[in-house]
């Protein structure tokens, strides 16, 4: 059990940030990563949907028989945290906690920022797991091109800077001192939006702190790899091309992802090839 990989999933490549952080800070695990890329972007879809095709990434995982869940994914986190968490046996790790912790021994001046997609802003969760402490003031925003500008390979041109300007204004207003990137698909993107915002706001984001969450579990379940364990990294996409999955996931992370491995999800994954 304690060699099995560790599974990861997110809509697109956004969670490959946590991955990366992952198999810095556990270099012996193995991981598999899922994109759901069939149904990214999760950001503007119902959450019922988000909820339905998380879930059906999850069982696939599961049935890869991996020993952890780690949802790289707000919205998937937003959408089906609670339901994950009563269905599965393996724990379930996710980004939103890691990345509220971080803002609040953070910020001094209490104005906190977080930007993200239009599901997880409009479920509130951020703002409410922030606003249980009296003293922090929140402004969100969602920032719904974000996500399409790092599924097309975009993250440094003219472009990304002007819609960057666009949605980060009312932040800047509200003079915050600290902003959540609570997407995984923001750190590609993180020049930009620490260029608008100024040397003087911290930027947070889930990447390294779900990381350490994903440590911690490991170690009080017993659970890591041993020592002689030879890692592998399986990178499966939901779409219709393997080879697109993987041309983004090396332009964005560079030589970490070899290959990708089509699946299906739904009642059972169905492995469709490999690119
Ligand atoms: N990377 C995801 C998130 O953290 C999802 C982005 C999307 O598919 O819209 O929310």
């Amino acid at each position: 059990m304690n060699d099995a990989p560790i599974g990861i999933f997110d809509s697109g490549v956004g969670g490959l940030t946590v991955a990366r952080a992952v198999s810095q800070l556990l270099p012996r695990e193995s991981i598999v990563y899922i994109g759901d890329t069939a149904h990214s972007p999760y950001g503007p879809k119902p959450i019922a949907d988000v909820r339905r095709y998380g879930l059906d990434v999850l069982d696939t995982l599961v049935a890869e028989g991996v020993k952890m869940l780690v949802i790289a994914c707000n919205t998937a986190s937003a959408a089906l945290l609670r339901d994950a968490r009563e269905r599965y046996e393996v724990p379930v790790v996710e980004v939103i906690g890691p990345a509220v912790r971080t803002a609040i021994s953070t910020t001094r001046s209490g104005r906190v920022g977080v930007i993200g997609t239009e599901g997880t802003i409009s479920s509130g969760v951020y703002q409410d797991m922030l606003e249980v402490n009296p003293q922090l003031t929140v402004t969100a925003r969602a920032c719904p091109r974000f996500v399409d500008f790092v599924e097309a390979g975009v993250t440094g041109s003219s472009e990304v800077l002007a819609v960057a300007e666009e949605y980060l204004a009312p932040l800047r207003h509200a003079g915050v001192d600290t902003l959540v990137l609570g997407c995984t698909h923001y750190p590609f993107l993180e020049g930009a939006i620490s260029y608008v915002m100024g040397p003087d706001v911290s930027l947070v984001s889930s990447d390294t702190e779900t990381a350490k969450d994903v440590y911690h579990q490991l170690v009080s379940r017993d659970l890591l790899a041993g020592p002689d364990a030879v890692p592998t990294h399986v990178y499966e996409a939901t779409g219709d091309s393997a080879d697109e999955f993987l041309r983004l996931a090396d332009r964005l992370i560079g030589r970490g992802v070899s290959s990708v491995r089509l699946v299906h999800t739904g009642a059972i994954g169905i492995p469709k090839g490999i690119a």
